[in-house]
């Protein structure tokens, strides 16, 4: 029988997000700070390094593996991870999440890999306020990466939009009725207080889902649905659509109790919780013991009880978390 990784609290570990890289041609308000430096390329995993990882999981029962950044998709020779990752044994959701920009050059290659859903930031739908929340992106690139992505034939798209009061909460309705017109799903997600991105004060903008929700009821009747994708969103139904919308509610409605997930950083730290500190480096044991199969697993075996029972987020707009979310994999 497949070993499985079981926490101390009873959680299945069954998901893996895998940052593959902390660069990011984009510099969105509440990820990174505008004068962002990345890490030297010695301290990053290598290809084989994180292949290797997800090979450890994969073996120790993980279904979900998730590539995230950064923007993965800025990482040389991605592909040819995509395509190991991909043939892996075990896995029954391989996907990615990505600012979209280079979807067009990308998409097909990633569906080719077995990648079958996709989630793309997008916060706005305005070319001028896209530019102010990602700094340098350009929504127009986006947009067409999403319908490469369409054209590649993946089954389901997720758009994810970070709410913030003041900033792009007046769109909420236009991003599902986009939603609803490309045929995808969104998610609305809370900030989460991660790194002193200095854009804006968080206590400010903050923008529970609860308030989200009740925009777009006035408009479209959403029906609660127990269909999961085994991530941290809670799914709706309207009656006229394929569409779902998600609501990820790290502040308001916790979901630590069902949290299946762990992180491995793009330096190769195994990290137990988005909200914590607690982690082992699985880059040192790659480094010291390469190629050792058994070693590797053995030091995720020993991570797992450093698993915390939940964060601790909260909106006063203190960063509880020192590290950046494009450290983190999102
Ligand atoms: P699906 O597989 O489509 O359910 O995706 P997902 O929601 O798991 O992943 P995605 O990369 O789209 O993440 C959306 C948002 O959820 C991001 O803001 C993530 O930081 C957040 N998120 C994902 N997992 C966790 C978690 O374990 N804890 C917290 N606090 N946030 C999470
Ligand atoms: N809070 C919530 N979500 C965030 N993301 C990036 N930074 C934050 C944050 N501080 C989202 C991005 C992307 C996903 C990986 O994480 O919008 O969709
Ligand atoms: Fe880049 Fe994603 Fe962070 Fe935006 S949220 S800066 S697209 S890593």
């Amino acid at each position: 029988m497949t070993e499985q990784l079981i926490d101390d609290f009873g959680r299945r570990v069954n998901y893996v997000r895998l940052s593959v890289t902390d660069r990011c041609d984009f510099r969105c308000v509440y990820c990174m700070s505008e004068e962002m430096t990345f890490l030297p390329r010695a301290q990053v995993l290598t290809l084989e390094e994180m292949g290797m990882i997800a090979r450890a999981f994969t073996e120790m029962g993980v279904e979900k593996i998730r590539l995230t950044g950064g923007e993965p998709l800025v990482r040389r020779g991605i592909e040819q991870l995509v395509d190991e990752i991909g043939s892996l044994p075990g896995l029954n959701d391989f996907t990615m999440t990505t600012n979209g920009a280079s979807l067009r050059k990308h998409a097909k290659r990633l569906r080719d890999g077995g990648m079958k859903r996709l989630n793309i930031s997008l916060d706005s739908l305005d070319p001028e306020r896209f530019k102010q929340l990602t700094r340098t992106g350009d929504l127009n690139k986006v947009i067409d990466g999403l319908r490469a992505a369409q054209e590649a034939g993946f089954e389901r798209i997720k758009l994810n939009a970070v709410i913030l009061k003041g900033r792009n909460d007046d769109e909420v309705l236009d991003l599902v009725a986009f939603a609803r017109r490309e045929g995808v799903d969104i998610s609305f997600i809370e900030e989460m207080p991660l790194g002193d991105v200095s854009d804006h004060s968080r206590d400010e903008t903050y923008c529970s889902s609860d308030e989200v929700q009740a925009l777009i009821e006035h408009r479209y009747p959403l029906v609660p649905t127990t269909e999961t994708t085994a991530g941290p969103s809670r799914y709706f139904r309207m009656a006229d659509s394929a569409s779902r919308i998600g609501f990820i509610s790290p502040h308001s409605h916790n979901f630590c109790s069902s949290c299946n997930r762990v992180r491995v950083t793009v330096e190769g730290r195994l990290l137990l919780c988005l909200g914590n500190e607690h982690s082992v480096d699985l880059r040192a044991v790659l480094r010291r013991y390469p190629g050792d199969m058994p070693a590797l697993k053995d030091a995720i075996r020993k991570a797992l009880p450093l698993k915390p029972e939940r964060h601790h987020f909260t909106t006063d707009g203190d960063v509880q978390v020192v590290r950046f979310m494009n450290m983190t994999g999102g």
